[in-house]
């Protein structure tokens, strides 16, 4: 059976601080009620080595929200995903819309980031996912091959194990509109057909594909209960302890 899953993106939210109390939090409230699905946490690189040692022993697992494409030297600013890893975080999430647009993250660069965070033993959180124009246009299913041609589908099997595929409608990002059940599942069902023709159903099977954008505690049993959609990618809703945990709850 797939991995169900929720996960967190914390986004460019918290100061060490804050992040620190939230997870601290969760951390509480999982022991106190043990989730019936694997949980996540995707938050800003300077929380991830205080984040992970105080999630250590807990059943949360700790993401970073992006990681460089180059291995280490001379590029300023970035964090590579060597470095990521000895945080003690365990995935990265790469391909994130508003890292494509506001960043120019290429399908090129990012075949660049997954590869070298699987290399260093990180699992990959995929996102993908059509704009308001594309879906308009009836071009989300093209958009979404296209996106998982572009920077995963040349893993090997071995490789894709460690992968998990986040379908993310752009235009339901952030902006309270979420996609209905039924358009979800629609499409998470293409999407788990593309991996199928590239590494067969078997492997599809074994897939986990997340829904992100404007999910929350009232959305999530309906969207979860389709036989495609594995679990979400939370933005906004990950950011209160109890309203991420509404999240999880509907997985009971
Ligand atoms: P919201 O849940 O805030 O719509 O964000 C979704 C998202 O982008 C998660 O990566």
């Amino acid at each position: 059976m797939r991995k169900h899953i929720v996960a967190g993106n914390w986004k460019m939210n918290k100061s060490l601080q804050e992040g620190v109390a939230l997870a601290t939090e969760l951390k509480e409230m999982l022991a106190a009620q043990k989730p019936n699905c694997d949980v996540i946490i995707g938050t800003p690189f300077i929380h991830l080595a205080t984040v992970s040692e105080l999630l250590k022993d807990s059943v949360i697992a700790v993401s970073a929200e992006n990681c460089a494409d180059k291995e280490s030297g001379a590029y300023t600013g970035e964090v590579s995903a060597s470095m990521v890893k000895s945080t003690g975080a365990e995935y990265v999430i790469l391909g994130h819309s508003e890292r494509r647009e506001y960043y120019h993250e290429t399908p090129e660069i990012l075949k660049e980031k997954v590869d070298l965070a699987l290399a260093n033993g990180l699992k990959v959180i995929f996102c993908i996912g059509e704009s308001l124009e594309e879906r308009e246009a009836n071009k989300q299913e093209a958009v979404c091959k296209a996106e998982l041609a572009g920077s995963v589908f040349h893993l090997t099997a071995e490789q894709w194990k460690n992968v998990v595929i986040a379908y993310e409608p752009i235009w339901a990002i952030g902006t309270g509109k979420t996609a209905t059940a039924e358009q979800a599942e629609e499409i998470h069902a293409y999407i788990r057909s593309c991996v199928a023709e590239v590494y067969g159903a078997e492997v599809a099977d074994e897939t986990s594909i997340l829904y992100g954008g404007s999910c929350k505690a009232s959305n999530a049993p309906e969207l979860f209960g389709k036989p495609n959609i594995d679990g979400g990618l939370i933005g906004g809703a990950s950011l209160k302890a109890d309203d991420f945990k509404g999240i999880i709850d509907a997985w009971n």
